[in-house]
């Protein structure tokens, strides 16, 4: 007797509670290819990839990440036909707007990092407005990349900071990472541990190129409007799997690996040695 077929599509993917990564960010990439293959206007695909970030959120929160950062657009999408920018500002405020309730309810903290000056007025009002309702908020942080880049972020900082060096209240000798640290707006939700991006592609694309020093990146092929609660799951796990080094030899115990941070210095390299070694 044949034995009976039994086909397993999609196996659910066990994360460990104690080791979850503080900080994910995500690279939300293929919605203009799903609109493709399903014969859609690149803005329904935009409209179906707002359903995959409800989603991503709420199984971030409910797993007790602490900081999520999602890029939602960037500098150079800009350049984009101008029909398709304006959809995805009407649909960042649609999100807003409907996500407000759920999320004063469930204490998430809403930042938004980005040249936010560029976006429009209604937006911008919308945006400010949640920032400003969530901002005594304790749970998890989410934070909202929009026009934004990375190399732009370093450089408005390194403009910030040259003019307090001008005016005399810095020195030139005292310009350390702690600097930089507090003067980039995308580092409030801390260090990102890992670093996902959707869509099959394998880079970065300018996105928290500081933030993300020793992010652990993982790419998965779905495309962002197809990833779900297991993908996010997945790519937890594969973070988890992972030996973070930090540039030393030995595995970097949890608690050191937090406070370290993206504050790396020589020095911290020979203290987390020691600590290490211990
Ligand atoms: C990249 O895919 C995606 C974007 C530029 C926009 C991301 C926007 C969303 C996911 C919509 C909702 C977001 C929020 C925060 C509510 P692409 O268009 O470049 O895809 P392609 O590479 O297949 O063309």
């Amino acid at each position: 007797m044949k034995p009976p077929i039994c086909r397993v599509t999609r196996a659910i993917v066990l994360v460990r509670a104690d080791a979850l990564p503080r900080h994910i960010a995500i690279i939300m990439d293929g919605n203009g290819r799903w609109a493709q293959r399903h014969g859609l206007p690149r803005t329904e695909g935009h409209r179906e990839g707002s359903e995959a970030v409800r989603q991503v959120v709420r199984a971030s929160r409910r797993l007790g990440v602490a900081g999520l950062t999602l890029y939602a657009f960037s500098e150079q999408n800009w350049q984009r036909p101008i029909g398709e920018v304006h959809a995805l500002m009407e649909l960042f405020r649609e999100f807003l707007i409907s996500e407000r309730q759920e999320v004063l309810r469930t204490g998430i903290r809403v930042r938004a990092i980005g040249r936010l000056q560029r976006l429009p007025v209604a937006l911008r009002q919308t945006l400010d407005q949640l920032v400003r309702d969530t901002a005594h908020c304790t749970g998890m942080t989410l934070q909202l990349a929009v026009s934004y880049g990375g190399r732009e972020e370093i450089v408005d900082a390194a403009r910030r900071l040259a003019l307090r060096v001008a005016d005399g209240s810095l020195k030139p000798d005292d310009l350390d990472e702690s600097c930089f640290d507090a003067e980039l707006p995308s580092t409030g939700a801390g260090p990102v541990d890992l670093l996902i991006r959707t869509g099959g592609e394998r880079r970065i694309s300018n996105f928290l190129l500081w933030s993300a020093a020793y992010a652990e990146l993982h790419f998965s092929n779905t495309l962002w409007p197809e990833f779900n609660e297991n993908d996010l799951y997945e790519a937890i796990a594969s973070y988890q799997a992972r030996e973070r080094r930090f540039g030393l030899v030995a595995p970097v115990s949890d608690e050191i690996a937090n406070a370290k941070g993206s504050d790396t210095t020589d020095k911290d390299d020979a203290r987390i040695s020691t600590a290490g070694l211990l």
